[in-house]
């Protein structure tokens, strides 16, 4: 088995970490500043990331590696709500890229269940990137109306 692509395997459960930690640090900020909507929707996601930790730590299994359990970089506390997804839109297009270049490293090393399950996440990271563009669009243009809907 490719040592290149258990690697990479692992450096993607690290971003997946990093991801969950950082989004359950902001649900609960959220929740205690009575961000409900967006509070409610970083949860959402987060558990979306636990799911894809899940997915790498069983493909580095069956290919007899050890899954980290190391984030790659530190979750950020106690940012402005505009901060936030600024940091969200930065950890998911980050793993985007990752995630594109790990799936033809996949390929050259002839390894397409690996290439898949990258391209699965990849799918995935792309709606979440799309869904906090569209908040931060939101803020951004609208303001104090647009954060008084988020409420509750
Ligand atoms: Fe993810
Ligand atoms: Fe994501």
């Amino acid at each position: 088995m490719s040592k290149k692509v258990l690697e990479l395997l692992n450096e993607a459960r690290s971003r997946e970490i990093t991801a969950i930690t950082q989004y359950m640090a902001q649900h609960y900020e959220l929740e205690d500043a009575d961000y409900g909507k967006p509070a409610k929707k970083l949860k959402e996601i987060g558990i979306q990331e636990m799911k894809h930790a899940e997915a790498l730590a069983e493909r580095i299994l069956f290919l007899k590696g050890t899954p980290t359990t190391k984030p790659d970089a530190v979750a950020k506390k106690g940012e402005e709500i505009a901060a936030m997804l600024t940091t969200d839109i930065a950890l998911e297009a980050q793993a985007i890229k990752m995630y594109n270049e790990a799936a033809a490293v996949c390929a050259q090393e002839k390894d397409m269940i690996s290439k898949q399950l990258f391209e699965k996440l990849l799918a995935e990271e792309e709606e979440h990137l799309n869904e906090f563009e569209n908040i931060k669009d939101h803020i951004d243009k609208l303001g104090a109306a647009y954060m008084a809907t988020l409420a509750g």
